[in-house]
């Protein structure tokens, strides 16, 4: 009988591909999809630790499966991924209907250890060493490298796809878990990812996004010569068939001029970078073990602006680390005012057990200030978002259809026009009426309404037929 699995997946885009990976070698072995965990064989959660409140939500979502495993007893209940690492066999003592822990370098022996535990040898835990569990070495070997099979079946759509450049992290920023939870940076050599961007494309790929922590400090050493991000870059993209190619996140002190030149001067490299500044305060940023000041992330940007004056750069803040002032708060509204990003992502400071942060600093400001500067800085972002994207309407841009819009409202009646969503070079998100068989192409759109989220779009109707897939 064919057995069924149901994948919850949370976190970064590290996990989304994780899950893939993790779907195809279960559909390999002959697994089916199933949309609700009350019809699976196997129920997985892949997970992350980032911030509590992510954790907190894997554990009351563990809580409520409580049920489905009294009703069916024979199902197996996984959680893998980041928190598995984190808190290994914790795990079972929280939510001991669980079957199987296993971490993100672990991820291989997947459908090894279903047909353990459904033959009776559960539960099972397989985790890598923690950080100071042996020698880099060592350590970085346990965290086995996981980029094997790409099916098309197992990702939302043919026509994009992510691909792991490297592995874990080295840069120990005082507040994060990334590098304890995904282990040493690892790098892929150059030629494996070409050999995987080839196979995608043949599967009919038009956009791959480059995934890495620190995405722009990519190095491959391969024959005694250094090989970096623009270098690979270059190579992919002489690919035929690919039409774009993304890649995050990027480390704001290896934004290097060879890699803005790159994006200036390959046709398929996207004008979007994702650079996360952290804070705005110089301060804040030593505590946080950033490895720049306010000054350096300021000079940074205006090279971007330079060498790529169309680019849209996004960036993370974390607001309310240890010590944050209202005076360092307000040096990052200042930084986010000056820099115009595109959007930026901003999160409340949330403790994580066994970090720097934890260790050197209390976590001294209150959750209502953390909150306020949160949605104080979110509100200044959202203005400068919709003032920018407003000058959009009325021109016509590019875009790569990527299927219905999730928040689709409106359908004809007749089934052959709904909305769609698509997204430009900038990583605009361009929500459109047109018929469902447009998903995967790349069309041009006349922008008709802009807010500080989407762009609203209308097929231009003399290139509406154009097949430019
Ligand atoms: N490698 C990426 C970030 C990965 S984590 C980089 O260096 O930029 C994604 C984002 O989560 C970070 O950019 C940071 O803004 C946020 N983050 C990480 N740890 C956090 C913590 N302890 N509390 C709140 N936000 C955190
Ligand atoms: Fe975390 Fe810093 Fe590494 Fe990013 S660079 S994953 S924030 S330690
Ligand atoms: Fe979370 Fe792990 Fe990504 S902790 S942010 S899923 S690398």
């Amino acid at each position: 009988m064919t057995k069924t699995v149901y994948i919850k997946t949370v976190g970064c885009q590290m996990n989304v591909l994780d899950s893939e990976l993790v779907a195809a070698s279960l559909f390999d072995a002959g697994y089916e999809p199933v949309e609700s965990p009350r019809k699976a064989d196997v129920i997985l959660f892949n997970t992350c630790s980032v911030r509590q409140h992510a954790e907190d939500k894997i554990y009351s979502a563990l809580g409520r499966l409580k049920h489905v495993k009294e009703h069916r007893p024979h199902a197996i209940i996984g959680v893998l991924g980041c928190m598995a690492q984190k808190d290994q066999a914790t795990i079972f003592k929280r939510a001991p209907h669980v079957d199987l822990v296993v971490g993100p370098g672990q991820l291989g022996q997947l459908p090894a250890l279903l047909d353990a535990i459904a033959a009776g040898n559960g539960p099972r835990i397989e985790i890598s060493l923690d950080r100071k569990g042996g020698s880099r070495a060592r350590v970085a070997e346990s965290f086995t490298r996981y980029d094997p099979l790409r099916l098309v079946t197992a990702r939302p759509g043919r026509h994009q796809a992510m691909v792991r450049i490297m592995f874990g992290c080295d840069k120990f920023c005082t507040y994060c878990i990334v590098p304890s939870v995904r282990g040493p940076e690892q790098n892929r050599p150059a030629r494996e990812i070409e050999a995987e961007v080839r196979q995608l494309a043949d599967q009919g790929c038009l956009e791959v996004t480059l995934l890495g922590q620190t995405v722009n400090s990519y190095r491959d050493n391969a024959a005694g010569k250094i090989l970096r991000l623009s270098d690979l870059l270059d190579r992919l993209d002489a690919i035929e068939g690919i039409r774009r190619l993304k890649f995050v996140t990027n480390y704001p002190r290896h934004m290097t001029d060879d890699l803005l030149e790159a994006v200036r001067d390959l046709g398929k490299v996207s004008p979007y970078l994702h650079v996360p500044a952290q804070s705005g305060s110089s301060r804040v940023l030593k505590r946080m073990k950033r490895g720049y000041t306010a000054e350096e992330y300021r000079d940074m940007l205006a090279r971007i602006r330079q060498t790529l004056p169309g680019a849209a750069v996004t960036s993370d803040f974390i607001v309310g680390f240890p010590g944050e002032t209202e005076d360092d708060y307000r040096q990052t509204v200042e930084l986010v005012g000056e820099a115009r990003f595109k959007n930026s992502f901003i999160f409340k400071y949330s403790p994580r057990p066994g970090t720097k942060a934890v260790e050197l600093y209390g976590d001294d400001v209150p959750d209502e200030e953390k909150r306020r500067r949160n949605n104080d800085l979110l509100a200044v972002q959202n203005a400068i978002s919709e003032e920018d994207n407003r000058p959009l309407v009325g021109r016509t841009v590019e875009i790569l259809v990527e299927g219905p819009s999730k928040t689709s409202r409106r359908q004809r009646a007749d089934g052959a026009t709904i909305q769609l969503a698509g997204r430009t070079v900038h990583d605009h998100i361009v929500v459109f009426e047109g018929p469902p068989e447009l998903t995967g192409r790349l069309l041009e759109v006349e922008i008709v309404e802009a807010n500080a989220f989407t762009l609203f779009g209308r097929i231009d109707s003399s290139t509406e037929p154009k097949q430019r897939a």
